[in-house]
């Protein structure tokens, strides 16, 4: 595909995540009601009776805080809106886990860049414990000019993450093959804003620039749909349970991983020379 018809993919898609968006982002949750503070009090605050929250990150503290109800498969969805200019250093972590150490968890954590270059969306699923499953995006726009939506629909057959309603990565269930699947710990919604300066921007080379904090994201549009049956037409409809990409969701996962991928451990032979992970096999 040249770069113009990718332009043109481009364009309608957008057109179709604007129109994704004005529908869910009205009725969202309650940061008050819904959110707990886990660390940086002082550096989480709420506006407008509880519909937009932000995240600060100063040379003291980062910043964080987590639903106060665990959910167990459904659809999540949260508006944000990441650290604007030069975020070098700083990690946004936006994920959902459970606890203990075999906990599960689905990852999406924003690598801040030096103005002008792009954020990384890295992804990662654990399960009982046991990460290594890291795949990471650049974005096909600029994550910090507006909000955009970020969610994970997660049943028994599968994690889809999606991003402004564009599926980037699934997650099949691989039981059949051996591979542990979420599927009993429920687990809740967590974030945070943090100083990563080690390792976060072009491997920890670009340390993060304190004259320019504090560093602030912002959250909105916090939805959890736990009986998912929205968005018919954009998955194969039926019950969430069962959903999954039907064929224009198929092409556009694919659009994203052939233009937008910058990294997938399924195709790592050097870090797994032994063989790439059992799940790779049947992606
Ligand atoms: C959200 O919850 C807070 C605290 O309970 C309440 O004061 C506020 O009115 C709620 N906001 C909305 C939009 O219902
Ligand atoms: C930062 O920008 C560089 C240069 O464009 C890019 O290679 C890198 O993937 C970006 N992201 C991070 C987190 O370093």
């Amino acid at each position: 595909m040249g770069v113009f018809s990718n332009g043109i993919l481009v364009s309608f898609m957008v057109v179709a995540a604007s129109l994704a968006l004005s529908t869910t982002s009205v009725n969202g949750g309650n940061f008050s009601q819904d959110f707990e503070v886990t660390f940086g009090d002082g550096r989480v605050n709420r506006y407008g009776g509880g519909q937009l929250l932000s995240l600060t990150l100063d040379r003291d503290s980062g910043s964080g805080f987590r639903s106060k109800k665990e959910y167990l498969f459904g659809r999540i969805d949260m508006q944000l809106k990441l650290v604007a200019g030069d975020s070098a250093g700083t990690v946004t972590a936006y994920y959902l886990s459970s606890e203990g150490p075999t906990h599960d968890e689905i990852d999406f954590e924003f690598l801040g860049n030096v103005s002008g270059q792009p954020y990384t969306l890295h992804t990662n699923v654990f399960t009982q414990g046991k990460g290594d499953r890291e795949q990471q995006f650049h974005l096909w726009f600029d994550p910090t000019k507006d909000f955009h939506s970020y969610s994970v629909l997660w049943n028994p057959q599968m994690i889809i993450f999606l991003v402004d309603n564009v599926p980037i990565r699934v997650f099949k269930n691989h039981e059949a093959q051996g591979v542990p699947f979420p599927k009993s710990q429920s687990m809740r919604i967590y974030s945070s804003l943090w100083n990563a300066d080690q390792w976060a921007t072009q491997g920890g080379l670009i340390k993060t620039d304190w004259s320019k904090a504090p560093f602030t994201a912002y959250y909105r549009g916090f939805n959890v749909n736990p009986n998912h049956a929205a968005a018919t037409g954009a998955f194969t409809g039926g019950a969430w349970q069962n959903q999954e990409l039907n064929a224009w969701n198929r092409r556009r996962l694919r659009w994203v991983q052939k233009y937008y991928m910058i990294y997938n451990y399924c195709t790592d032979l050097k870090r797994f020379p032994q063989g790439v992970p059992v799940e790779c096999a049947h992606a």
